[in-house]
């Protein structure tokens, strides 16, 4: 009997593509680019399982033209602004992602980036780097103090809740604020709901960690950096649109607000003409804020087992419309 067939749009773990293709017939995308919308549209025809990045657009066309048979689409992301689920869920498609595991690599990688950009870290190793080290001055690479600061935090989810611990250490005073507020978090950790007014006028720290829709599209924008404290940062680990980037662009040049480290942008990957790319007190990272061995083994293995269980209508691991899991 024939193998179902399965599109994997880009490498993952070895161990889980060999894990796949005894479990199916594998079609691997194997370049480090995406497959171009006309190639994915292409390679989806007659296929039961899609494992898919945040980079390929899963939407009705494409499940128009993947057929009636496609059992499951997994995502290897815990973000999946890219798939449309409504339709998936509609079509009776099951989506699978990988929370929990990225969780606290986020979560330090939201740190390091903060911690980069309040001390400049990365803006002084490139000055090492080229040569300019002359001295010991007492007003070079001047920083922001993280420690009892206030640290803002918008979107109180898994990520946002480990960020917030770790800041416990730092002294900080903690203030989130999320669509619904969190008691059952208030009563681990001392932070305060307010609102994201409040919440921007008064943080030093702004670090964002909410999903991308249509409420937090451009969440972030002039008024909203207007509000904020002439020495903050903000952080961006969520994705790219929640900014306003024109926005941050005048907020960072005009000192509006005092830098941003941003793990995400809008585009990705950023144009290389953008002006945040001239910018010293803008700290940008290619989307690795889940980048760690262990973090990246682990959403291959569930992206996999979701993959392989879908194909067989068997209950996937993690699933975005549960009502419609095996
Ligand atoms: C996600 O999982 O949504 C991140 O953006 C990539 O790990």
């Amino acid at each position: 009997m024939s193998k179902p067939k399965v599109l994997v749009t880009r490498k993952i773990f070895p161990e889980w593509i060999d894990y796949i293709s005894k479990n199916a017939e594998l079609d691997l995308w194997e370049d480090e680019l995406p497959p171009p919308r006309d190639i994915l549209l292409n390679k989806v025809k007659g296929v039961d399982g899609i494992l898919c990045l945040l980079t390929d657009k899963i939407d009705p066309e494409l499940m128009d033209i993947a057929g009636s048979q496609l059992k499951v689409i997994s995502q290897i992301a815990v973000g999946f602004d890219n798939i449309n689920i409504d339709e998936a869920t509609k079509r009776k498609i099951p989506v699978g992602n990988t929370p929990d595991v990225l969780t606290s690599t986020t979560a330090d990688a939201t740190w390091s980036l903060l911690m980069s950009i309040a001390r400049r870290i990365s803006e002084s190793e490139r000055f090492v780097h080229n040569n300019k080290w002359k001295t010991w001055h007492p007003l070079h690479f001047l920083g922001q103090d993280i420690y009892n600061s206030t640290l803002g935090i918008i979107g109180m989810g898994r990520i946002g809740y480990e960020v917030a611990k770790r800041a416990i250490g730092f002294d900080c005073k903690i203030l989130y604020y999320d669509v619904n507020r969190r008691l059952d978090l208030e009563e681990k950790l001392p932070m305060q709901y307010v609102d994201l007014n409040t919440l921007l006028k008064e943080s030093d720290i702004v670090s964002l960690h909410t999903v991308l829709n249509d409420d937090t599209y451009h969440l972030i924008g002039e008024n909203e950096l207007k509000l904020m404290k002439n020495n903050s940062i903000l952080v961006n680990v969520s994705r790219g649109p929640v900014v306003d980037t024109k926005a941050l662009y005048r907020a960072l040049k005009d000192k509006i607000i005092w830098a941003a480290a941003l793990d995400v942008t809008d585009p990705e990957p950023i144009l290389k003409d953008d002006p945040l790319l001239q910018l010293d007190n803008c700290l940008i990272v290619p989307h690795i804020a889940s980048a760690s061995y262990k973090t990246r083994y682990e959403m291959s293995r569930i992206s996999a087992q979701n993959l392989i269980n879908g194909i067989n209508k068997k209950t996937l691991l993690t699933c975005i419309n549960p009502e419609v899991n095996y």
